[in-house]
């Protein structure tokens, strides 16, 4: 059996325990949460949020499904509901600083603030074999800037609690710092990113705007990009490693208020971002998400993983 093949063998073996693991309820002591516990996720209209948002309802939490088109994410909310589920909607743009707000003042205002926020929103234009940083701001602003956003604003609004907020956002594959295929090529830059003595914010959003400036000016291809989706990595990229400062910044909280912040890869899923290619479901790549969201009483923090396993970033 060839290397790829054995690969698709391990993939697909992992598919099925996860799914077996899925029927396994949560036991009454592994269970932190309640109804009381109010979940926010973005971009819950369609695809993995849409999903997350049901599995994190059907589990018996509050969720508040957001959409930055009202309409659509009115008809979302109701297909939950009608399902029986506790989903309530509200309008959120995650690049809209006054959409931002105006849902920050209504959360708090009706639910006291939140528990868990997952930052699912993103943006993709490559699909298939394309390459093109055409949208190369938009991709970077959407998926890293919207995410920073989204901290910025919920994290005054996590409810103390024992088993500590959490905050998981999706990220990818694709932009693991110390992938074989796929990284940046330099060396310099990869260590930065990788010894949390030398992370730090400054240095992500300095790699992100060398990126867009190398984009405005047309030498991105020799600046030892990520080579596959290259604005969508380097988005993804950021996403990863914004999560290990964050997850450094939230540990000096005290006890009783810590905050717990993981990202994961969902696979290659079948929605609108693949064109519906892939070899997911939605519903099996909302599944890691809602774990780690999930995850009974366990200091978990900073970390990346895929299918329910930890990940190398
Ligand atoms: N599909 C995959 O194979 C795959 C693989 C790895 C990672 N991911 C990640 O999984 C997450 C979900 O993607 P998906 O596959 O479910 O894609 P999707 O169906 O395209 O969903 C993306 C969602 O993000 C929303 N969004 C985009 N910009 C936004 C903004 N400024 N404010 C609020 N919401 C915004 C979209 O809203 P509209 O409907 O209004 O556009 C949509 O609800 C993303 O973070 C993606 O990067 C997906």
């Amino acid at each position: 059996m060839g290397k790829n093949e054995k690969a698709k063998e391990r993939r697909e073996k992992r598919r099925q325990e996860i799914s077996l693991l899925r029927t396994i309820p949560y036991s009454d002591h592994q269970r932190w949460w309640s109804k009381e516990t109010i979940a926010v996720v973005t971009g819950g209209n369609r695809g993995i949020g849409f999903e997350i948002s049901r599995q994190l309802a059907a589990h018996g939490l509050t969720v508040v499904l957001t959409s930055r088109d009202t309409n659509v994410g009115l008809e979302a909310a109701k297909v939950l509901q009608e399902g029986g589920l506790n989903v309530f909607f509200h309008q959120l743009d995650v690049l809209d600083p006054l959409s931002i707000n105006e849902f920050a003042d209504w959360l708090q205002k009706n639910y006291g603030g939140l528990d868990i926020l997952v930052n699912n929103a993103a943006v993709n234009f490559n699909i298939g074999n394309d390459n093109s940083v055409e949208h190369a701001r938009m991709v970077i602003e959407t998926n890293y800037f919207g995410i920073k956003n989204m901290i910025q604003a919920m994290v005054p609004l996590m409810k103390p609690s024992s088993a500590g907020s959490r905050i998981v956002s999706v990220s990818s594959r694709l932009g693991r710092i110390h992938g074989r295929r796929n990284r940046v090529e330099d060396a310099n830059l990869r260590q930065q990113l990788g010894d949390p003595d030398l992370l730090s914010e400054e240095v992500i959003d300095q790699m992100v705007s060398t990126f867009l400036k190398q984009v405005e000016d047309g030498t991105w291809e020799s600046g030892g990009w990520p080579q596959t989706f290259t604005d969508y990595s380097v988005s993804k990229l950021a996403v990863n490693s914004y999560t290990r400062v964050m997850a450094k910044i939230f540990s000096e909280r005290p006890e009783g208020q810590k905050i717990y912040i993981n990202c994961y890869c969902p696979g290659w899923v079948k929605t609108a971002m693949t064109g519906y290619a892939g070899n997911i479901s939605a519903e099996e790549g909302a599944d890691t998400g809602v774990w780690l969201a999930l995850l009974p009483d366990q200091a978990i923090t900073g970390k990346f993983f895929a299918e329910r396993r930890e990940v190398r970033f």
